[in-house]
């Protein structure tokens, strides 16, 4: 079994999508020992107790600096003994404590074609930008927004008439799929 940590900031349904496929053995010799968030209203929150996961709710501004906060988080990773970080929509670049202790073993997921889109509100700004297809891709964790290795893309089509929202989905549905194919792959 290799023991991860899933870290989000909000809805967490990727979150939720992997720890279902834990849960029912599609995604096997993997542990999920807890979700860690960084804010205390995350929905993320709800989801993991609806599946019996831990929750470690860690506020980053009760710390006097980042590397307090990272400090912290190592801590409990520690206890955990958690070998792989799952990053799943969650807000917030790794400093330096997190990525000296983790680098080569924190994955990310984000909703574009990387290098294209990066940083905050992928989505909106490929349906701003006339692209007929967009996608998700997940990397390896760097010190930068979005800039670690690429392993592996899915794509789909942006369609004239899309909305905001339908695209969202589309591109959700690419990464239930994504995420979980790439964390068999890399990390099991
Ligand atoms: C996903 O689209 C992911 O690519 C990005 O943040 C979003 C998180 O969505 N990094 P959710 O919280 O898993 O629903």
């Amino acid at each position: 079994m290799t023991k991860v940590a899933i870290f989000a900031s909000g809805s967490g349904s990727n979150f939720e999508n992997i720890a279902q496929r834990v849960q029912d053995g599609r995604l096997d010799n993997i542990e999920i020992t807890a979700l860690y968030v960084d804010h205390d209203d995350a929905f993320a929150i709800e989801r993991a107790e609806k599946l019996n996961i831990p929750v470690h709710v860690t506020l980053p501004k009760t710390f006097d600096s980042k590397s307090d906060y990272e400090q912290r988080l190592l801590e409990l990773l520690k206890e955990e003994e958690v070998e792989w970080i799952i990053l799943a929509g969650y807000m917030r670049l790794i400093g330096p404590d997190l990525l000296n202790a983790y680098e080569g073993r924190i994955l990310n997921i984000h909703p574009a074609l990387l290098p294209k889109y990066k940083g905050i509100d992928a989505i909106g700004q490929a349906f701003e930008s006339g692209d007929k297809v967009t996608g998700s891709t997940v990397h390896y964790v760097d010190s930068g927004m979005d800039t670690g290795e690429i392993i592996e893309q899915s794509q789909c089509d942006i369609y004239p008439d899309d909305t905001k929202a339908q695209l969202e989905e589309r591109i959700k549905n690419l990464e239930y799929e994504l995420y979980p194919r790439v964390i068999a792959k890399i990390i099991r």
